[in-house]
């Protein structure tokens, strides 16, 4: 494949139905959804979802989210819809949370990676929304990346990685949460975190009461559940460090690099960027959620040859930080502990 169309959302009404008609022919189209951009094809199709694997260079024992419009089309795609997963739905979907339960064999094989189980979300996002409403097909779509580069939250990351590589790009600006969706297994009455996102833990026990949390996100000598977890991810151009601890031991580290000639480049809030001293500096926000919806615009920013390491100070694992940390553990390649 050598062309691929991009259409600008906001400035063609022919987009969705275009884009539409390309996902219902088993081509692949990135669109934007709430969390970050995802890489679409019909999920019924193996053949179409083939093409998704091939473009990402995706290892094929990681299965996709199925992404449908409505709660009876999700209905549509599992055995049963548990009383747990009709809270966890009617409380947070549309919207960053996907629910884990027995498929019914509706979607490809390669969708679910062989598994008896799948992934199933409502995105919150109106183009989403308009696409899937317009197709009408169920559309498998992991994030619209190459394969462990940190997801794209425009419509620019996706052209960067997988121009030439996929059919289409719907473009509707910047995505807004920034960290994927939350998820969920919901196939007992307990709901069990397998990777934390869009939605918290903190807001999922308002509805449910308990909520575990997969012990691998914690202990990374135990297996993951989500197959996607244990793989490297998100990973910058040059090697990134997590930094603990207070500002100036943040700036010690930065010293300590630049004495040994090295140019250093800084992640971190907007109040402790503003205190820093170091060869490239991106502030990230000035509170979790801002720090989130900027996190991988931030990690592809530096390039190579601009800096030789990126520091990156730590946050709180509270609401949206638990995501944020469990991305920016991924990628990092250290953790300087006080
Ligand atoms: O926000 C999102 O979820 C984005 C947008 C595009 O919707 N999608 C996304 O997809 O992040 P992806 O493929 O990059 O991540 C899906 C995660 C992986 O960690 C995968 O292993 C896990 O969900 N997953 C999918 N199906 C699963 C299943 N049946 N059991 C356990 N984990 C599953
Ligand atoms: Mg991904």
């Amino acid at each position: 494949m050598s062309q691929t169309k991009r259409w600008n959302v906001t400035m063609s009404s022919n987009a969705i139905t275009e884009a539409a008609g390309l996902l219902k022919d088993g081509k692949t189209v990135a669109f934007p959804t709430e969390t970050v951009y995802g890489l679409g094809a019909d999920a019924t199709s193996e053949k179409a979802v083939s093409g998704i694997f091939r473009a990402k260079g995706r290892p094929e024992d990681n299965p996709l989210i199925a992404h449908v419009a409505t709660k009876e089309q999700l209905r549509g795609l599992v055995t049963e819809l548990t009383p747990l997963a009709e809270t966890l739905i009617d409380a947070f979907t549309p919207g960053p949370l996907t629910i884990i339960l027995p498929t019914n064999g509706t979607c490809a094989k390669n969708v679910t990676a062989g598994l008896s189980t799948i992934g199933v979300r409502i995105p919150s996002h109106p183009v989403a929304h308009e696409l899937l409403k317009t197709c009408n097909i169920p559309i498998a779509a992991p994030s619209a990346n190459i394969s462990g580069k940190p997801s794209p939250t425009t419509a620019e990351h996706v052209w960067a990685d997988l121009q030439g590589k996929i059919d289409g790009l719907v473009d509707g600006g910047p995505t807004g949460v920034g960290v994927e969706s939350t998820v969920v297994d919901c196939s007992q009455d307990i709901p069990v975190i397998l990777r934390p996102g869009g939605i918290t833990k903190e807001q999922i026990e308002q509805v449910s009461g308990t909520v575990m949390v997969d012990p691998a996100l914690a202990d990374s000598s135990d297996k993951p559940k989500a197959p996607g977890m244990k793989y490297t991810h998100y990973a910058p151009e040059v090697p990134m460090w997590l930094v603990a601890g207070s500002a100036d031991k943040l700036q010690e580290v930065i010293h300590k690099e630049q004495k040994q000639n090295k140019r250093v480049g800084v992640m971190a809030s907007n109040e402790t960027a503003a205190k820093m001293n170091a060869d490239h500096i991106i502030p990230l926000g000035s509170d979790l959620v801002e720090i989130a919806a900027n996190l991988y615009d931030a990690l592809r920013e530096f390039k190579n040859g601009d800096v030789d390491v990126i520091l990156c100070e730590t946050f709180p694992t509270t609401n949206i930080g638990h995501a944020i940390m469990n991305r920016l553990e991924k990628a990092a390649t250290s953790y300087i502990r006080e």
